[in-house]
């Protein structure tokens, strides 16, 4: 299968994208196929569809061991349709992001430490769970993507952006 991820200055990542009203359709296991092929590809924790050009609220992650985050604890592969989340309490935490959108760059983000999320599986069943750290960073960081949103517009400092080319030793962070 071709994947196909689209990048930053394309529309439709800007886009906020739709709910999903038909379940169990062809369309959209086959949606969520192309999803995991790109995830897997690109070495992705998570993606949302609108990165494959797709303006529907549909969100994957998930990741026994990664490439990109050597330091992440496994998270179980979730497919989250329609997916919402809220804060368990108020507490914050900054971590570095990045994105297959935006290939290259990583830049730091606060987010919410503790989140109950909730959306539903391919079937239309529903679920809901809680998340913590970067398990929910990634949840916050792909529900963004439904609403044409960019890891970029939440930096907290624009000098706290790096390119992965760059030496580590020299980056002042
Ligand atoms: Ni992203």
């Amino acid at each position: 299968m071709t994947v196909n991820a689209i990048k930053i200055g394309d529309p439709k990542l800007w886009t906020a994208s739709s709910p999903v009203v038909k379940f169990g359709t062809t369309e959209l296991t086959q949606l969520i196929e192309k999803m995991r092929d790109t995830m897997t590809t690109f070495n992705g924790v998570g993606l949302a569809a609108p990165q494959i050009g797709y303006n529907d609220r549909v969100i994957i992650f998930g990741f026994d061991e990664n490439p990109r985050y050597p330091n992440e604890k496994p998270v179980p592969f979730t497919v989250l349709i329609n997916p919402s989340f809220e804060p368990i309490s108020e507490e914050k935490n900054s971590g570095w992001e990045g994105c297959l959108s935006i290939p290259g760059l990583r830049g730091k983000v606060d987010r919410y430490t503790e989140i109950k999320y909730f959306g539903y599986d391919l079937t239309g069943k529903q679920i809901k769970g809680t998340a913590s750290r970067f398990h929910a960073r990634v949840i916050q960081h792909e529900c963004d993507h439904l609403d044409g949103i960019l890891f970029l517009q939440r930096l907290i400092d624009l000098k706290q952006l790096y390119h992965e080319d760059v030496d580590k030793n020299i980056i002042q962070l």
